[in-house]
Order: structure tokens, then sequence, then C-alpha cells
């Protein structure tokens, strides 16, 4: 039998249904899944308290999608509580907005178990396993405690902190000491494979290999490995885009104003208050500028029911109003808000359509808005990007105007820079920033990836396996 890729991840694209999930993670694992004969297992997004006796199926393809529902407990303790209250913002370097309770973090392990005991009736011998993101970190160990010993690997889609913030989190070896357990530990920049090394370190682990450790008697292997995008796909849907109906009426309704763009998802981790703040400094040191540019900012919203997020988002409402009321005409918007999350298809045409990107989260482990944008420009007259030196992007798109989201009147002064970029420049810095999408695809993240975990096992049987899985560059 064909060797299975087995992902898991807490949300799941199911097909057929007409949410578009947000965030990079969706993106990156349907295109690793596109080719291969596989399984996509994790949580419906649906609440139910009906005991979960098998995950619900969905074959399309060559993926067989398996979803269960979670209980209103689950959901409170491990969704909302201990992966959103705690980990994300440890995660994203907020140690301040930690909420961490025991109850929180038992019911974290509790669903980890629960996936456990579900995927346990699903893999096979012959499987590759590749679980996403932090909500799942002590899954690996549940698996190896009910016998698998299948090539299990994990990839941190967000920022890791460095060790002293790490350890502020109660029993942080329990839970990120447990990444042992996988063969392969992936992560979006060097540095923060480097502060999971020195975490790992401070634990007591030993380096055994090069980017390898071993600690109680299990080694794991880490890695940097950037996630990328479907590039050419995505250029080419961005030229088909932008003559919509959808971008014509937005392009027309701009009235020869320049167009800039804000795509995030509603969290404090990026950065849209200190943005609103450098659009408010740069309308007021620039009069000229005001009627001339529009600032558009898709936010659809998430984890609502979490306090900091229902925070931000009244921040954002009220910022917004006040820079509208403060600078706007009655013929003119300067602050454009949507709430909603578009297509893929629908953004790509916005991206093209966009003079300028502001993409400038305080810490954010890629961002791929940030490279969708670049991979949407006419190369002939691209837009500009302003990129925050702390989005995991910046490491790899040095052609972006850097800023530091922390100040205020830097950014202000990069959009009015990136707004009055000359064309030449403009083309000289996204030339080179679209070949490093090119070369470096999201095909080639999920293969680099599972190439290495490959190479962690020397059973021949699996590497056969991943060789007929991936070709010739297994
Ligand atoms: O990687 C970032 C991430 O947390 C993904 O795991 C997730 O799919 C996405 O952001 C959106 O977050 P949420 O699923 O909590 O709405």
């Amino acid at each position: 039998m064909a060797t299975r890729l087995i992902i898991v991840s807490n949300r799941v694209a199911i097909p057929d249904t007409r949410q578009h999930l947000a965030g990079g993670l969706a993106v990156a694992v349907k295109a690793a899944l596109r080719d291969r004969v596989g399984v996509w297992f994790g949580w419906s997004g649906d609440i139910s308290d009906q005991e979960a006796t098998a995950p619900r199926r969905l074959k399309r393809g060559r993926v067989d999608y398996a979803v269960i529902d979670l209980s209103e407990a689950d959901y409170q303790e491990y969704y909302n509580g201990f992966a959103n209250r705690v980990l994300w913002p440890i995660l994203h370097y907020r140690v301040d907005l930690q909420e961490y309770s025991r109850a929180d973090q038992s019911g974290y392990m509790r669903v980890n178990s629960l996936f456990a005991d579900q995927l346990d009736a699903i893999i096979e011998e012959d499987d590759v396993v590749w679980v996403h993101d932090y909500h799942l970190m002590p899954l690996a160990r549940e698996l190896r405690a009910r016998g698998r010993v299948n090539p299990i690997g994990f990839f941190l889609h967000i920022p890791c902190a460095p060790p002293d913030i790490l350890a502020t989190m109660p029993n942080h070896e329990e839970i990120l000491g447990s990444l042992v357990h996988y063969d392969l530990v992936g992560f979006q920049t060097d540095n923060d494979r480097d502060n999971f090394a020195h975490y790992l370190t401070s634990l007591g682990a030993k380096p055994v290999r090069s980017a390898s450790f071993t600690l109680d008697g299990r080694t794991t292997r880490l890695g940097a490995f950037p996630v990328g995008i479907e590039t050419a796909v995505y250029a080419r849907l961005a030229r088909n885009a932008v003559r919509s109906r959808f971008v014509r009426e937005m392009v027309e309704s701009l009235n020869g104003q320049k167009l800039m763009l804000g795509v995030d998802r509603l969290d404090y981790s990026k950065g849209i208050i200190h943005r609103l703040n450098a659009f408010d400094r740069f309308l007021e040191v620039n009069p000229e500028w005001r009627s001339r540019v529009t600032y558009l900012q898709v936010t659809p919203k998430s984890r609502g029911e979490i306090r900091e997020y229902a925070q931000i988002e009244n921040e954002v409402t009220t910022l917004i109003s006040k820079i509208n009321g403060r600078f706007g005409e009655a013929a003119w918007t300067p602050v454009r808000y949507v709430n909603r999350s578009y297509s893929r298809t629908a953004l790509a045409g916005v991206y093209r359509a966009a003079d300028v990107a502001l993409v400038t989260p305080l810490r954010d482990g890629m961002n791929l808005v940030a490279k969708e944008f670049v991979a949407a420009q006419d190369p002939e007259n691209p837009g500009a990007l302003i990129l925050s030196q702390f989005a995991g992007a910046a490491a790899e798109l040095d052609g972006a105007v850097i800023v530091n989201p922390h100040e205020v009147e830097g950014v202000a002064a990069a959009i009015k820079q990136a707004l009055e970029m000359p064309l030449i420049e403009r083309r000289d810095r996204h030339g080179p920033m679209l070949a490093r999408l090119r070369d470096h695809t999201v095909d080639q993240w999920s293969d680099s990836f599972l190439t290495a975990l490959g190479e962690t096992r020397q059973r021949p049987s699996l590497i056969e396996g991943l060789r007929a899985m991936f070709g010739a560059s297994a």
C-alpha cells in the first residue's frame, strides 16, 4: 500500500463549505496534500456535547477529510483557554496577556488525548504523520503512548519566543518539552528554531548530531522551513481576478485615489492599532495626501469570545472612527474597514489593484499576506510592500520597506515613501522578491519538511515510501 500522509491540525479546510479559513495554515496544508494520498484530521469547527464515537469522513480525490466535534468544555478549555490564552500570547512574546489555569491545561491535554484515540484508529503502519501548530504539541507523546512508531513531524506556524519567555508558562516542560516525541520539529525561521534549541538546552537536552537533541531518551531534529505560497498559481489568479466585477467596482469607487491595503485576522499580534496610529500621523503631517489615498483594512474576526479579542475590536473601530472623523470629507473616507474574509480569488484581485500593502505585525510566524501581495503584483508596475521586521517573511522579503511597527513616525514615513516610490525603484525591489518566491514555493516547503522527516529514520521501507510519495526529490 502507498505511504499516506496524515495531516493533523486544529482547523480543517473541509471542501464544499463556503467558509474561507483565515490564516496561512489552511493554505499551506491544502497545497501539501494536493498531489498526495492522505488524510486531513482535525476539529470540525462545531460544538456538540454528544460523545465523539468516530470522525465524520468526506473523501475528495485522494484525500480523506476526517473531523470531530468538540464539547463545550473542550472548546472553552482547549481552544479558547490553553491554546489561545496561554500558548498563543506566550509564543508571540506577550507574557502580559497570558491567562493560565490548571483546568485549561487539563482540557488541552484531554483534547490531545482524544485526538490521539481517534487517530490511532486511522493511522496505518506505513503512514507518515505531520502535526500542525500549537494546539497539538503533546500529540506525538500521546500517539507514542499508544504504541505508534510511525515517523511523526510537527510544524509550528507561529513564532517561537526565547527560553526566558517560554519559561513563564506554568508546567512548560510538560507541554513544550513533549515536542521531543516528534522525529522532526519545524519552525518558520532560523530565529524561531534557535530559540527552541536554547529552550531544549535549558531543560537539559544534549545536542547529538547537527540540529538534533536528546532529552529523556528521545531524539528529535529541529529545522527551519519557511512556508511559501503557490507563487505561479497565485500570480495567474491575481491577473485574472483584477478584471472581475468585484475588483473593478472597488477600483471605480476609489475615483483615482491610491489604494493602501491591510489584510489581517483581527488579532492583537497583527499591530493594527499601531498601524492606524501611523496612518493618522501620516495624514497629519502630509496634508497633500488627504483625499488622495484610501486605506482598506480587511479584517476577518476570530476568537471573539476571548476578552483581548473583543477589546482589540473595540479599539480598532474606535480609532478608525476617530481618523475618519478627523480627516474625512463628505466625498472621502480615509479608512474603509471590512470584517469579513474574502475568497482567495477576490483577495488576489484586491492585492493586484493595491498600490501599497501594510503588513506590520508586532510578531508573526511568517505572514503569507506579504508573500501573496508580492506574487499578485504586475511585475511591470508593482505596488510597494511595507513589512514589519518582526514578521517571519522579513527574513526573505528584503525588497520591502522594512519597519519597526512600534515606531509611529517611522511607519508614517514608510507610508509616504511607499506611496511616492518611483516606478524604477518599485521594480528593483519587487523583482528579487518575486524571484525568491518562485524558488521557494509551498511545494518546496512541504517536500523539504517531509524529506527531512524521512531522513530522521533510516528504515529502508520508509525511505522507499517517501520516494514513492515525492518522486526524485526525496
Ligand atoms: O497559524 C495560525 C493559526 O492559529 C492557525 O492555526 C489557524 O488556522 C489560524 O491561525 C486562524 O486561527 P483560528 O483557527 O483560531 O481562527
